[in-house]
């Protein structure tokens, strides 16, 4: 649902917190959502205390049951349903949590049924793992709704969905959280509190990226749902910015302190896919359909400039054969951080990397906190490695105990926004596109993300 401009002069009125707005160009479409200031500030904002989270998860495909699994072992959640439009998912994931005390409801067989997820009065959290198309239409009903909702990523396919989700996240003050699970990983963690302790100096440049060969998996018939990703491929740009971004943002205080300016984005040719789709539709006309379609150039880079004056370098490509790269480079006046290809090194200088002595002391100096809490029970539980069970024990441990959310709607908004604002560059041979400021101004003040654990840290694990 969306919030009209009346909506939102009565909201401001109301709560009395309207800041001054920062207009920006970035479309006709956009200034709309710009004018006026925020109804309510989400960043920083301490929702109500949960004692017990519970929670209803709708999509079961490849990533949603390893959440169910990993959020089954913490303390204080209560998973109340499962939903999925395909029934056999959602007995599959029901069978994950035969041996735990969560007894929930299933939800399958129509397009809405998640509704009725949302819907329910005794449920606190949506946790979304559908395809991107659906990111915003869900999180956007949970909060109406009356639920906090957490959203896989991209949170968002339009800039249009971003803002629905800014407007109506301040509306309800609801939380609307982005699972950019890459701003948990190990080595992210210990940068970001690298950047903090001024180990790198005054962060001038970053790279984050998503290489990550998915050709054969994008054309496969049973990989994912309808054959949404293979259609996402449609469009041309950076289309799943966030797994780099979002680390990059948080070492450069995006959203907190500094905020994403304007980006130009530069697409190849593709030289895989339509050629792929060639292939496969002469011996199989189920791929006919797909035969002669335009597809998103190979490898996208998109670079971003922030209102300080720091660059971001974005790329993405899911098709070239390549060895996997999630690029993490933090680039400052004292020092360097870099990550891909394995193993990730740090230097102070020109002259190379630190020792791998040098490295294990460092990692033992600044590593944060929530590291030493749950990191190894985290490598146990899994999920990438871990960081993923990361991700979702700080979003419960930030519920149960009332704290601000690490990656709050407005991170959800700007990061996702760069999937569609890339398009749009790509579409004009590289023009420069305003990126909007989703906290209409109140980037200038709002607080960097605690990653001290100063409050919390309360939640326990089942191994
Ligand atoms: N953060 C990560 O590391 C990571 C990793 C993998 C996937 N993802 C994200 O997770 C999401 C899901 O990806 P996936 O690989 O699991 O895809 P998938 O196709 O395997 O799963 C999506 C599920 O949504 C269900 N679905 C579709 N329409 C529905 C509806 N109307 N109501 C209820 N359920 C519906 C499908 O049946 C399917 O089971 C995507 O956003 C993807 O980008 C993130």
């Amino acid at each position: 649902m969306k919030t009209t401009r009346r909506d939102f002069i009565k909201i401001s009125t109301i709560a009395g917190m309207t800041m001054a707005g920062e207009a920006t160009i970035a479309s006709p479409k956009d200034t709309k959502h710009t004018a006026q200031g925020q109804a309510f500030n989400m960043s920083g904002y301490a929702a109500p205390k949960i004692e017990t989270v519970r929670i209803g998860f709708i999509g079961l495909g490849n990533r949603g049951p390893g959440a169910v699994e990993r959020i089954s072992k913490i303390d204080g959640v209560e998973i109340k349903a499962l939903c999925d439009i395909r029934r056999e998912k959602v007995e599959q994931a029901k069978k994950i949590l035969e041996k735990t005390p969560h007894k929930p409801d299933l939800y399958s067989g129509g397009e809405e049924e998640w509704k009725k997820v949302c819907d329910r009065k005794d449920i606190d959290l949506i946790y979304i793992a559908t395809p991107w198309k659906l990111h915003a239409p869900m999180a956007v009903y949970a909060m109406e709704h009356g639920k906090h909702a957490a959203v896989e990523v991209p949170a968002a396919v339009t800039v249009d969905e971003c803002w629905q989700m800014v407007n109506t996240s301040e509306k309800t003050r609801k939380h609307c959280v982005i699972l950019e699970n890459c701003c948990y990983d190990f080595f992210e963690l210990l940068t970001l509190n690298m950047a903090r302790q001024g180990y790198f100096g005054e962060i001038l440049h970053t790279e984050g990226a998503y290489i990550h060969a998915l050709l054969d998996a994008n054309f496969s018939k049973t990989q994912y749902y309808d054959m949404w990703r293979l259609k996402e491929n449609m469009r041309n740009g950076s289309l799943y910015p966030t797994h780099g971004l979002g680390p990059i943002a948080q070492a450069l205080n995006v959203n907190r302190g500094d905020r994403m300016d304007y980006l130009v984005s530069v697409s190849t040719n593709d030289f895989m896919m339509a050629a792929k789709a060639k292939e496969l539709a002469a011996n199989d006309s189920f791929y006919k359909q797909y035969e002669g379609t335009s597809f998103r150039g190979n490898m996208n880079t998109t670079t971003i400039r922030t209102v300080n004056g720091k660059t971001m370098m974005i790329q993405h490509d899911v098709t070239s054969p390549r060895p996997y790269s999630r690029i993490h480079l933090v680039s400052g006046t004292k020092g360097t951080a870099l990550k891909y290809p394995d193993p990730a090194r740090i230097s102070k200088g020109h002259e190379g990397w630190v020792s791998d002595q040098e490295f294990k002391e460092l990692e033992a100096k600044y590593a944060p906190p929530i590291v030493a809490k749950v990191g190894e029970m985290a490598k146990q539980i899994g999920g990438h490695g871990g960081m993923d069970f990361l991700m979702d024990w700080r979003l419960i441990d930030c519920l149960r105990n009332g704290l601000p959310v690490d990656m709050d709607v407005y991170d959800a908004a700007a990061w996702s926004a760069v999937g569609p604002l890339s398009e749009k560059s790509v579409a004009s041979r590289s023009a420069s596109v305003d990126i909007p400021d989703f906290t209409r101004g109140a980037w200038k003040k709002n607080a960097p993300v605690d990653i001290q654990l100063l409050k919390g840290g309360t939640t326990r694990v089942r191994l």
